[in-house]
C-alpha cells in the first residue's frame, strides 16, 4: 500500500460514516496558543471541543501534519519521528466510546487486515478523579481480545492531553501493534520501550477541560479525539520493521546514500536516518503557510535547533552543510502534490538548488 493510498482509505472510510473531511490546517496551531507547534490533528479543533458549533457538522476527519520534538533524542530508532502524518477523526459531541472503538476495530482488522492476535491495547486505570475505563475494556472484549491483550495504565500512560497548561483532555485507551518479538522481561508491556509494541492509534475520550489553576471541569459535551500515525500504520502494513524503509523515506535516504558515495564518506546508520527524518521536519516547517524562519525564540528556536543538528552531523561526516538543501529538495518533490505549500515556498531553501541534483 502507498502512502496516498493509505491516506485516502482512512479518510474515505470515516467518510462514508458520516464524518465531513477537514483539510490538514497549519504547523502552526492557531487555534491553541499553549502550544509552540501542532502536535496533533485536535489543535485546530480545540474551539469545537470545547462547544462551538463546528461548520463540518459533528463528524469530522482529516491528515494533520505534526511536529513533536519531546521524543527528539529517539529519532533514528525505528519509529519516532520529530514530523509525522497523524490521521485522525472527531467526534464533537456525537458517538462515544462504543462507537469510537467499534469503528477502529473495524478499521483495524477489516481494512489494514492486521490480525486480532497482533492487537493490544491500554485503558484508563482510574484514579481519584476518574473511574477505570471499564468500558471501554469491555468493549474491546466484546470484540474477542483477551485479557492479556488488554492493559490497563495509570494518566501517565492512559491520560490524553491537555498539550499545552489548558484546554480539553481526558482518559484514552490506545492501540498498539504487537510487532511479535518475544517479550523483554515479566512486565514487558505496550508502555515498555523495547519495540515489542508499537503505538499506532490513540482514541481519547475528551470530557475534560484543564483550567489554568490546574481543575478540571466536565465538558459541555463528551467529544473523540483519535490520532493514527501514518508512518507506523505503513510500515507494518508493508511489512517493514521501520519507518525509514517505507516510501516516505526511500527517495531522501538513497539520495543522501550517493552523496556520501560522491563524498567517499561512511556514516553509522542512526545518523543518516536524524539527517534524513530532521531534514523532512524543517522542510515542512520552512514549507508552512506560517512563514517560519530561524530564531532565537519559539517555533524559530525549534526550527534552528533542528537545522543545526544536521549540520552537526554533515560537518562529523566531514560533508558540506550545503548538501542539506538537495535532500530538501527531494522532500518537497515527494511530498508537493500532497501539500502544495512545500512547492510554493519552495524558494525559501535556497536561491540556486531549485531541482534535484
Ligand atoms: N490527540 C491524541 C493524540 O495525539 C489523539 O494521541
Amino acid at each position: 500500500m502507498t502512502a496516498n493510498e493509505l491516506r485516502t482509505m482512512y479518510v474515505n472510510f470515516f467518510k462514508e460514516r458520516g464524518h465531513k473531511e477537514i483539510a490538514s490546517a497549519s504547523l502552526l496551531p492557531e487555534n491553541d496558543p499553549t502550544v509552540l507547534f501542532t502536535t496533533a490533528g485536535m489543535h485546530p479543533l480545540v474551539p469545537y471541543l470545547l462547544g462551538e458549533k463546528h461548520p463540518g457538522g459533528k463528524r469530522l476527519t482529516d491528515v494533520q501534519k505534526c511536529v513533536r520534538t519531546e521524543d527528539i533524542d529517539e529519532v533514528g530508532d525505528d519509529t519516532h519521528c520529530t514530523f509525522f502524518e497523524m490521521m485522525g477523526n472527531w467526534s464533537l459531541g456525537d458517538y462515544f466510546k462504543q462507537e469510537s472503538i467499534s469503528m477502529s476495530f473495524d478499521f483495524l482488522t477489516n481494512y489494514l487486515h492486521i490480525p486480532l492476535e497482533r492487537l493490544a491495547v491500554t485503558v484508563f486505570e482510574g484514579d481519584e478523579l476518574v473511574s477505570a475505563d471499564v468500558e471501554a475494556e469491555e468493549i474491546w472484549k466484546s470484540f474477542g481480545l483477551k485479557s492479556d491483550q488488554i492493559f490497563r495504565y495509570g494518566r501517565d500512560n492512559n491520560w490524553w492531553g491537555p498539550a499545552g497548561q489548558t484546554g480539553p483532555c481526558g482518559p484514552d485507551t490506545e492501540i498498539f501493534y504487537d510487532m511479535d518479538k518475544p517479550k523483554c522481561g515479566p512486565n514487558c508491556g505496550p508502555s515498555c520501550k523495547c519495540g515489542k509494541y508499537v503505538e499506532i492509534w490513540n482514541n481519547v475520550f475528551m470530557q475534560f477541560n484543564k483550567e489554568a489553576d490546574g481543575t478540571f471541569t466536565e465538558l459541555k459535551q463528551k467529544n473523540v479525539d483519535t490520532g493514527m500515525g501514518l508512518e507506523r500504520v505503513l510500515t507494518i502494513f508493508n511489512g517493514k520493521t521501520n519507518v525509514y524503509d517505507t516510501e516516505l523515506f526511500i527517495p531522501i535516504m538513497q539520495t543522501l546514500e550517493e552523496i556520501l558515495e560522491k563524498e567517499g564518506k561512511a556514516i553509522p546508520e542512526r545518523d543518516k536516518r536524524i539527517i534524513c527524518e530532521h531534514t523532512r521536519a524543517i522542510t515542512f516547517i520552512l514549507g508552512d503557510p506560517m512563514k517560519i524562519s530561524p530564531s532565537n525564540t519559539e517555533q524559530g528556536y525549534i526550527l534552528r535547533r533542528l537545522i543545526r543538528r544536521i549540520i552537526r552531523l554533515f560537518k562529523k561526516a566531514d560533508i558540506n552543510a550545503n548538501y542539506l538543501c538537495e535532500l530538501s529538495v527531494v522532500i518537497i518533490e515527494q511530498y508537493g502534490l500532497v501539500y502544495p505549500e512545500l512547492e510554493e515556498n519552495r524558494r525559501v531553501y535556497s536561491g540556486t538548488v531549485t531541482k534535484r541534483i
